[in-house]
């Protein structure tokens, strides 16, 4: 069987102690791996004055973690800048937001190419490869560049913008020839893939020979959409857990005769957070019986903490949730709950599991796991509700949820009331259709579903080549 490489910016094998801190992709990817015996390589998330390329390699739990440190430009212009200033903010529709400067495009080039050449001498002939996310689009072109002819997959876990939104980015056909250098495209839905392959068609004088292929730039890609889930079986079991219940009771002891609002995302203003906030603010003030009714609870760990946008919208949400606080709270009781931690994945579902609504209201988001997170979480025989945002990739599976346009507090005030009132019958009947989706479409089916398309290529590349 073929080795599987797994490429990611940021490498999480599971740390083997039991603490299973890391997100479900990461659990999922170290699965592939174990599976695969194979490589997962990134970056350490560490700096050095100069660049090394020397490789620290660990095998943690039956998966081996190549990584190596970035020097300090690199980060600053690759991650801080052309991935999170750049690809980040343009990808989720921010065009305010999106800085073009040369530099970053540099350093992005630069670390694709250090990437390329420090994984090129550990890849034999037989190894598939997949690359993730808007961090390494260019990798494959890099490793073709140095004579690599495996199979390369790439899956994009952010949105694919719509072609007007993508040709504001200067070097838009640099960034889309380089997608033609793997050999499967995936995304998380078929709007995003629609989205690539309208740019390819009208921006790169590109052909579609047949549904799931594309032809530009002298090359075939297959392309298609491969929704990314959780591990459902792991969370259920999870949801049993000692801690999980231990967190559950706590939650239950500080909302005794209230009903628990929660959201959980890393800090980001794709998240919709300030949205929320006046959507709950909206609910309170129009429904002023309810008000010591609810509890709303914000689980934001900050994130990216070097990109002003990333401080400027902490700030904001800062001083929002003191003016939700201090004009509905009394002496004894406060409607809403800020905290900027982490918390252990076991914990989290004890969380979800008190919540009677999971309020997941990004403005855009690829897919959006902790709404596939809350609904595994749920008691089947009296679940919570999921309002969602129509935005997020996840509203293509999950349309069993409140839908909402996260952009306005009226819409998500009105489906708070919903939610809160609905009835056993409709939320049992709601939960069943989400569940059966997120136990179905699972990371496995994900994962084994774009590794099959992927080994399914076969050695077209080297034929070619021949
Ligand atoms: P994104 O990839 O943009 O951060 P997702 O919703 O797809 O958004 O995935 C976020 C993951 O991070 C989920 O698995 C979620 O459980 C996890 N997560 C989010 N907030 C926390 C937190 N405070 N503590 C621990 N895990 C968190
Ligand atoms: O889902 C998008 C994503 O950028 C992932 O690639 C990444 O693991 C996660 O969000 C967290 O972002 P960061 O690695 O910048 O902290």
């Amino acid at each position: 069987m073929s080795r599987l490489i797994v490429v990611s910016n940021r490498v999480n094998p599971p740390t083997g102690a039991g603490e299973e801190s890391v997100g479900g992709l990461a659990m999922a990817l170290a699965a592939a791996l174990r599976q695969y015996s194979g490589l997962w390589f990134g970056w350490s998330g560490k700096t050095t004055p100069s660049f090394t390329g020397v490789l620290d390699v660990q095998t943690i739990d039956g998966v081996t973690a190549a990584v190596i440190d970035l020097e300090e430009a690199d980060v600053e212009e690759y991650y801080n800048g052309y991935a999170n200033k750049t690809l980040w903010p343009l990808f989720h529709y921010r065009t305010d937001l999106t800085a073009y400067d040369r530099a970053y495009g540099a350093g992005y080039q630069r670390v694709n190419k250090r990437f390329a050449e420090t994984l090129a001498p550990l890849i034999e002939p037989d190894d598939l490869i997949w690359v993730h996310d808007y961090h390494l689009i260019p990798l494959a072109r890099e490793l073709r560049a140095l004579g690599i002819k495996n199979r390369i997959g790439f899956f994009l876990h952010v949105p694919w913008p719509a072609h007007q939104v993508f040709t504001t980015l200067p070097g838009h056909s640099r960034l889309a020839e380089a997608m033609f250098d793997y050999d499967v495209v995936g995304f998380q839905t078929a709007e995003y893939c629609q989205a690539f392959e309208e740019y390819v068609l009208s921006e790169a004088s590109g052909e579609q020979p047949r549904p799931g292929q594309l032809q530009a730039f002298g090359r075939t890609l297959s392309v298609g959409a491969y929704p990314i889930g959780i591990d459902a079986p792991d969370f259920a079991r999870m949801v049993k857990s000692p801690r999980a219940r231990r967190m559950r009771n706590v939650m239950d002891a500080c909302t005794v005769f209230r009903h628990l609002i929660v959201g959980v995302d890393r800090l980001d203003y794709s998240k919709g957070l300030e949205e929320r906030f006046a959507g709950f603010e909206r609910y309170l003030a129009d429904n002023p019986d309810m008000r010591r009714e609810v509890l709303m609870l914000q689980i934001a760990p900050v994130s990216r903490e070097s990109v002003e946008a990333y401080q400027e919208i902490r700030g904001r949400l800062d001083g929002l949730s003191g003016r939700i606080n201090g004009e509905f709270a009394d002496i004894d009781w406060a409607p809403f709950r800020y905290v900027n931690r982490n918390y252990r994945r076991d914990e989290l579902a004890g969380i979800y599991r008190a919540a009677r609504v999971g309020l997941v209201t990004p403005l855009r988001d690829g897919m959006n796991l902790v709404a596939k997170e809350y609904v595994a979480a749920q008691d089947p025989d009296d679940p919570g509700v999921l309002i969602l945002s129509r935005f997020a990739g996840a509203a293509r599976q999950l349309d069993e949820a409140l839908l909402v346009n996260p952009n306005s507090p009226e819409e998500i005030a009105d489906a708070l009331g919903r939610a809160l009132t609905m009835g056993k019958p409709e939320r049992i009947r709601r939960w069943r259709a989400l569940f059966d989706n997120v136990e179905r479409e699972d990371v496995t089916a994900w994962r084994d579903s774009f590794v099959d398309a992927l080994a399914g290529v076969g050695t077209r590349r080297a034929a070619l080549a021949g």
